[in-house]
């Protein structure tokens, strides 16, 4: 439905693009800077909708995407970023159906993009240990996704160990945000099935040095790989056509590995650096052919 409902979260968008969330309620006066608009208002007018303000202020209202409402919603811990939350269900090969392991939930950004990968047939369980930030990400997720029934949401600590559900089955897919991923990994190589994939997103140098340390000691995983993404957005304006000047800098490293039979790599091995330019080389050779 294209139209915006009472107690739905939305975004009024002003002419500098920028963006103000408010959760619609029946009744209720947004304000801003002095300009009001009751809700009443709002509710019931098609998304994309020009709406004015007191004083003549005239804004869009707009259901938000999922990057702009992962931005704006309330947060405990810090969220992922659009960029990295893109990457991860591709870089962790998040399907339809999988079963994904999570932790921590945060403000629960990356466990909504893995439920939308996931989709109704799957299943994310995820960890947090305060339970202040779980309350806020079940909140958070609600309000954008409405009830998820492919959610399981446990008050646990992940470095203590994982559990598999009643019925024993281990879990295709593992995806790590805390700041101590190699404390896990030794409970990941038990409860990840055999070729699953192991994802961690870690800030520092030295964070994601002990995580692939830890993934070397274990044994089971093999195709380490680490990267990051750097997202530069342009300004285009006539002729002035130019890379923005702000950009996010950094934000962490993305650690990648495949659970398997142990023995067939040396520890050495293990983190084999792939050679990405001359598979692309070879791809722009195909597509040139
Ligand atoms: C950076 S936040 C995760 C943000 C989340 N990915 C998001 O996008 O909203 C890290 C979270 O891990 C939780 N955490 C830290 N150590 C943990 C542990 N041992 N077990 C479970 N959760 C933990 C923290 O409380 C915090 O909420």
């Amino acid at each position: 439905m294209s139209q915006l409902r009472n107690g739905e979260r939305i975004h009024l968008v002003d002419k500098k693009g920028r963006q103000y969330a408010l959760t619609l309620k029946a009744g209720d006066q947004y304000q801003l800077s002095g300009h009001k608009i009751s809700h009443d208002e709002l509710i019931g007018k098609p998304d994309g909708s020009l709406v004015t303000l007191s004083g003549g202020k005239t804004m869009l209202a707009l259901r938000p995407t999922f990057g702009e409402y992962v931005l704006k919603m309330p947060r405990g811990a810090q969220v992922l970023y659009p960029k990295d939350l893109a990457l991860i269900p591709m870089w962790a090969d998040v399907y339809p159906g999988a079963r994904v392991f999570e932790a921590g939930t945060g403000s629960g950004a990356l466990t909504m993009a893995l439920l939308r990968a996931v989709g109704p047939r799957g299943l994310v369980v995820t960890y947090e240990a305060r339970e202040d930030f779980a309350r806020t990400a079940m909140t958070n997720i609600e309000r954008y996704m409405g009830a998820a029934p492919n959610l399981m949401s446990f008050r646990k600590n992940a470095y203590e160990g994982i559990d598999l559900l009643d019925d024993g089955v281990p879990f295709d897919r593992l995806v790590l945000d805390l700041p101590e991923p190699w404390q896990v990994v030794p409970h990941a190589a038990r409860v990840l099935r055999s070729g699953g994939v192991y994802l961690s997103f870690v800030p520092t140098v030295p964070q994601v040095q002990q995580t692939v340390e830890a993934l070397e000691r274990a044994a089971v995983f093999c195709m380490v790989e680490t990267f990051e993404t750097l997202l530069r957005t342009w300004s285009i304006q006539g002729r002035s056509v130019r890379p923005d000047h702000r950009m996010v800098a950094h934000s962490g490293f993305l650690t990648v590995a495949r659970k398997v039979e142990a023995g067939f790599w040396t520890p050495a091995q293990l983190s084999r650096p792939t050679d990405e330019a001359e598979e692309i080389q070879e791809a722009g050779e195909d597509r040139a052919s």
